[in-house]
C-alpha cells in the first residue's frame, strides 16, 4: 500500500497577497543583501548592504549587475596573470561607485596597500566610500577631472581605467601618464548606448587607439549586448 500523501489547505490570501505586497523593491533589496552578506561573510556584499540605506538614489544595482561584475571578474584574473599580486598605490580613473576596488580588497590574491578612485561626478564619491568603509584609510575617493591630474608627482604602480569608452580622448589621457607606467584599460563596441562617446569596432582597433609600448595582455570578452575589450600593458 503506497503511504498516505499529505495534503494541504491553501487560503487564497495566501497566494495572491504575500508578506513582501507592502514592501517596495528597496525594502526587499535592503533584506536580501542583508541576508547574502550574513550568509557568505563578504565585507563586499556587506557594502553594497550599506549603499543601498544610505544612498537610496545611487545606480548600485546597474554598477553591480551580473554584466559589470564578469567584466571586472575578468580584469582581475588577467591582471594578477600579467602583474602578479603585490601593489602600492593604485588609481582607478572614471572608478564610479567603487566597485573595483572594492573586489580588489576582497580578492585574497591581491596584496594591495592603497587604491584611489577618482571620477568627474561629486555624487559618486560619498558612494564610493560607503562601499569600501571597510578599508578604512587604504580607500580614497576623489573628485576630479583625470584630464587635470599631475600623474607624475604621485607615480602610483598601476592605473586603471574602465571607463575609456566614457572618455573624449584616449591617447591624449595617456599622454599624461610618465613613460614605463603600467595600465589596465577596458572599452567596448556598445555605441548604442548615449553615454558612450569613445567606443571602438574591435580590439585591433583599441590596440591602435592606445599604442602602448608593451602589451602584456590584450583580449576580448564577448557578452549578450557588447564585446568588451582590455590591454594591460605599459605606456
Ligand atoms: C558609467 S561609469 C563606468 C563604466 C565602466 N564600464 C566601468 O564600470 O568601469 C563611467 C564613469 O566615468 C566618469 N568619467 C567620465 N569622464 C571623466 C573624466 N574626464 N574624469 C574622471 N571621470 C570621468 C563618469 O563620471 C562615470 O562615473
Amino acid at each position: 500500500m503506497s503511504p498516505e500523501i499529505p495534503t494541504y489547505k491553501t487560503n487564497m490570501m495566501d497566494v495572491t497577497q504575500p508578506r513582501n505586497a507592502g514592501m517596495d523593491w528597496h525594502e526587499q533589496a535592503l533584506d536580501l543583501t542583508r541576508g547574502i552578506a550574513a550568509y557568505v561573510n563578504c565585507p563586499l556584499v556587506a557594502g553594497l548592504a550599506r549603499v543601498i540605506t544610505k544612498h537610496p538614489n545611487a545606480d548600485i544595482a546597474n554598477a553591480f549587475n551580473h554584466k559589470q561584475v564578469a567584466c571586472k571578474m575578468w580584469a582581475l584574473d588577467r591582471l594578477f596573470e600579467s602583474c602578479g599580486g603585490r601593489f602600492g598605490r593604485i588609481w582607478v580613473l572614471g572608478g564610479w561607485y567603487g566597485v573595483l576596488p572594492a573586489m580588489l580588497f576582497n580578492d585574497a590574491r591581491f596584496d594591495i596597500a592603497a587604491v584611489d578612485s577618482i571620477d568627474i561626478d561629486p555624487e559618486v564619491a560619498p558612494v564610493a566610500r560607503t562601499l569600501n568603509r571597510e578599508a578604512g584609510d587604504r580607500f580614497r575617493a576623489l573628485t576630479a577631472d583625470m584630464y587635470a591630474l599631475d600623474y607624475a608627482a604621485e607615480r602610483p604602480d598601476l592605473m586603471v581605467n574602465t571607463s575609456c569608452e566614457h572618455i573624449a580622448d584616449l591617447r591624449a589621457w595617456l599622454a599624461l601618464l610618465p613613460r614605463g607606467t603600467t595600465v589596465l584599460l577596458q572599452s567596448n563596441d556598445y555605441f548604442s548606448e548615449p553615454t558612450h562617446i569613445n567606443c571602438v569596432a574591435s580590439l585591433a582597433a583599441f590596440e591602435a587607439m592606445a599604442a602602448l609600448r608593451e602589451v602584456r595582455f590584450s583580449g576580448e570578452l564577448p557578452t549578450k549586448n557588447y564585446t568588451r575589450f582590455m590591454l594591460i600593458g605599459t605606456v
